[in-house]
């Protein structure tokens, strides 16, 4: 079930999200996240970085989960997501190091280390999931035809996102063709989730999210089945519902 909040600008949206967050952080003791990479949590982390060194709003019992990391790229890289998650949140607040988790990149085994995320983020109960949208209707990097029983596994990024992504990268060569993601049955297994989305790129994929047809093809119509799910969207992500 949706609710959805529409708001003006991107300065409201990331306010919004970081309100429910701070709020589960704030009450729940221990927490679980499931945290997203990407432009759209990028205001909230910095709400949450900004209210951690103001009001003191502690992460020691907090474990995170992230959705996703690129296969290929060296240990440290800088569009790494446990870079940007580093840059964004984690060296920023108290969450102790060894509550952090990150998709296993980096093995010699990435189909036995995704079977054991899996079961990992199962077991954590996720308390909120935030999300961010893919214009082709991914969530996490589950590309369009993901089945929705997929546990995490290894991707191969589509062309599109590939595309949307190269602005991080200096040149479309440098992104990564793989990454390793959870599926949709973690993703659907978090109490709460917290979708944002931003701008015009958005919209199509928002409006399927909501009013399409729930099929494998266009990945977050699955969201439809999700019992609790915050939709916070700027106007331009929003255009295309109507009023
Ligand atoms: C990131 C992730 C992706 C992004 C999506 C939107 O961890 O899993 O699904 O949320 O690609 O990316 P942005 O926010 O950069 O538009």
């Amino acid at each position: 079930m949706f609710k959805i909040h529409v708001y003006k600008s991107v300065d409201e949206v990331s306010q919004k999200a970081f309100e429910i967050v701070k709020k589960i952080v704030d009450v729940d003791h221990p927490v679980t996240l499931g945290l997203a990479t990407g432009s759209s949590p990028v205001g909230m982390y910095a709400r949450l970085v900004e209210d951690h060194e103001k009001n003191g709003t502690s992460y020691k019992q907090v474990s995170s989960y992230n959705l996703d990391e690129y296969v290929g790229l060296p240990k440290g890289h800088l569009q790494s997501y446990l870079s940007f998650m580093n840059e964004n949140l984690f060296d920023y607040v108290d969450i102790p190091r060894q509550n952090i988790h990150m998709p296993s990149a980096h093995s010699d085994d990435l189909k036995k280390d995704a079977q054991e995320y899996s079961k990992a983020v199962l077991a954590a109960h996720v308390d909120v999931q935030v999300l961010g949208i893919g214009s082709n209707g991914h969530i996490g990097f589950n590309e369009p035809g993901t089945p929705f029983d997929s546990i995490t596994h290894v991707v191969a990024l589509k062309e599109e996102t590939r595309q949307d992504n190269a602005r991080f990268f200096n040149s479309i060569d440098e992104v990564p063709e793989y990454a390793v993601s959870m599926g949709i049955t973690e993703i659907m297994a978090a109490k709460k989730i917290v979708l944002i989305a931003i701008g015009n790129k958005k919209a199509l994929a928002v409006k399927e999210m909501i009013h399409g047809k729930i099929r494998e093809e266009v990945p977050c119509t699955i969201l439809q089945k999700h019992p609790d799910v915050v939709l916070i969207l700027d106007k331009e992500a929003a255009s295309l519902l109507d009023d």
